[in-house]
């Protein structure tokens, strides 16, 4: 019986999962955490949790959020999850009613698309360009779809180190999104997942922040910076929508929903465990940023990819009328794989087919360079079928 899970395939260079290397997860010093949470907080740590979250927790993540952001929460905003994809199932519960239609950013992380589409909502991308969202054409979608009868309760984005691609949304179109949430009343569901591993400097202000606390959810997690297996992360939002959370009855019959690890992160974090281990994991996923970033420009030129400032992932642009879902058995036939840049999309229609992802999370240098090799082996050598002609693309 499996118990992780990813299991490596021999012989392939997995550059698809965004998952930490096992040097970067914590085992001992989180066990030193378990051990004092148990001195500290005794039974209580072991009983049924206080629905929104152990105090301490909510607390020391408060405090945490307003040094990496420019709004620390109130206590009273905070609701710990049991992760990020949690709190968007959570968030989807109270607000996506079956055929609604909610609002998703391009290219954008490809299982919050199948998280929200398990609510059965009509999933709508809005429009964007090389900077990412554009807040004037999203405002007249809104206005569009509304006069078709539509009812939009959220707007989904990864505005922060995206994932796929890395990218940050500017400053200018930040402020501008929140205002058209403003006023067109449609929340966005801010997924600030990678906030903490910026590599060149902080992360830009979080549109919850800008917002100030209005028209925004933000989700966060524990899973990139301390470990995935514990399942913990949180979500801000107006103290209102944080009640109608708690009342759920499934929160009420029992309780917090994941207490003794959370109880377990305050130790963690207010011992100071937390920031010495973020600073490690940040150094070390930057070097492995730089030399995917180097490798891959190597290989596919300068221009194949920009520089993510931040997050676990490198978009890749495949030359001129490779298809990177049709090159994927290919691919792996020579010993790499990665993810498609189809699949970060809501709708086919041939986006996404001439790029794919690579992360740089979980192999050594040595060994994203040898995939990125392999990558190339196979782009120059993959059957005539794997190139469809230039225009053809699309209509795959
Ligand atoms: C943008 C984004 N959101 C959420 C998640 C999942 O987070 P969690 O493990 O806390 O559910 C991931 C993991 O890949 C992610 O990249």
């Amino acid at each position: 019986l499996a118990f992780t899970q990813f299991e490596a395939c021999p012989g392939i260079v997995d550059l698809a999962w965004g998952h930490p290397p096992p040097s970067a997860l914590p085992v001992d010093a989180w066990a030193e955490s378990c051990t004092e949470a148990l001195r500290a907080f005794g039974p209580r740590a072991l009983t049924y949790g206080y629905a929104n979250g152990p105090g301490p927790l909510v607390e020391w993540l408060c405090e945490r959020l307003g040094r990496t952001d420019v709004r620390a929460p109130r206590p009273d905003e905070v609701f710990v999850t049991a992760g990020a994809s949690h709190a968007l199932e959570l968030v989807c519960a109270l607000l996506v009613r079956t055929g609604d239609t909610v609002l998703v950013d391009s290219p954008t992380y490809h299982l919050a698309l199948r998280i929200i589409g398990d609510h059965t909502a009509d999933l709508v991308p809005v429009p964007v360009d090389e900077d990412g969202i554009d807040p004037v054409g999203t405002e007249r979608l809104i206005h569009h779809l509304r006069g078709e009868g539509r009812r939009i309760p959220l707007l989904y984005l990864v505005p922060t180190f995206n994932n796929p691609t890395g990218a940050c949304l500017p400053p200018d179109r930040r402020g501008a999104l929140v205002e058209v949430a403003r006023r067109t009343g449609v929340t966005i569901v801010e997924d600030d997942t990678y906030r903490e591993l910026a590599y060149d400097g902080t992360a830009p202000p979080s549109l919850y922040g800008i917002g100030d606390g209005y028209a925004v959810i933000r989700v966060g997690s524990f899973a990139k910076t301390v470990a995935p297996g514990l399942r913990l992360g949180w979500l801000n939002a107006s103290a209102e929508l944080v009640r109608r959370i708690a009342a759920r009855g499934y929160i009420d019959s029992g309780g917090g929903v994941n207490h003794t690890t959370a109880a377990t992160m305050a130790v963690f974090g207010s011992s100071g465990r937390y920031e010495r281990h973020v600073t490690v994991i940040r150094a070390l996923y930057r070097a492995h940023r730089d030399e995917l970033v180097s490798v891959a420009r190597r290989e596919f030129g300068h221009s194949s990819c920009g520089v993510p400032g931040g997050g676990w992932f490198l978009w890749l642009r495949l030359p001129p009328g490779v298809d990177s879902t049709l090159l994927l058995p290919h691919a792996e036939a020579n010993g790499v794989s990665y993810v498609p840049g189809a699949r970060f999309y809501r709708s086919s229609g041939g986006n996404g087919r001439g790029y794919l992802r690579l992360s740089f999370s979980m192999c050594e240098p040595d060994l994203l360079a040898e995939g990125v090799r392999r990558l190339a082996a196979a782009v120059g050598s993959a059957p005539t079928g794997h190139f469809p002609k230039p225009g053809h693309v699309g209509t795959l």
